[in-house]
């Protein structure tokens, strides 16, 4: 799926579904996270007005996706727990090389990958789950990383060159592969 080198490992959907309430306290504060990350990108690179106005939408779109699985969260009588550590994330962005033209094209495709990799996983839990207004949820969940992960991608190609592009993604996959398998099984996105 969107050239992810290695599909989720099978022992990761049991642990979510062993455990939706900490799966949705996780989720809820990635999709927190992705609406700052997309406010951050427009702080750091005002003068780029393509991408500002795509993360202005991005930014209230993962801010409303935060205000459903928050929803869901106040009906189950559970509450926000505090921040922790997305050693994923972490290692992904540690990826990102010095130079301010690199950064910025690291920073698009890492924010891509973990689009793309957030759409292979809400479609797991999507089919997991019994029919009903949860899963419809997911449904959708997936549907939007899905084009989150072609926005991502196609601004890389405006911003730069197509092959540099295409290399530069192939490379970040391999390490985003190398990540995901030594991530510890628990009930969280990643
Ligand atoms: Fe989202
Ligand atoms: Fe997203």
């Amino acid at each position: 799926m969107f050239g992810l080198k290695v599909p989720t490992p099978v022992g990761w959907l049991p642990v979510i579904m062993g455990d939706f309430d900490a799966f949705l306290l996780d989720h809820a504060a990635n999709e927190r996270k992705a609406s700052a990350m997309a406010m951050h990108l427009v702080s750091h690179y005002p003068d780029r007005t393509e991408l500002v106005r795509e993360m202005v939408d991005l930014a209230c779109e993962e801010l409303e996706h935060f205000r459903l699985v928050h929803r869901v969260i106040e009906a189950r009588g559970l509450r926000l727990a505090p921040d922790t550590r997305d050693a994923y994330v972490r290692a992904l962005q540690q990826q990102c090389r010095k130079g301010s033209k690199v950064y910025f094209l690291d920073r698009l495709l890492v924010a891509g990958i973990v689009e793309a990799r957030g759409c292979e996983r809400f479609g797991l839990v999507a089919d997991a789950l019994p029919a009903g207004e949860l899963k419809e949820l997911y449904v959708d969940f997936t549907r939007s990383e899905a084009r989150h992960h072609g926005l991502f991608a196609r601004l890389a190609r405006v911003y730069f060159d197509e092959a540099v592009v295409a290399t530069r993604t192939g490379e970040l996959l391999e390490v985003e592969a190398e990540v995901m398998v030594a991530l510890p099984l628990r009930p969280a996105l990643h």
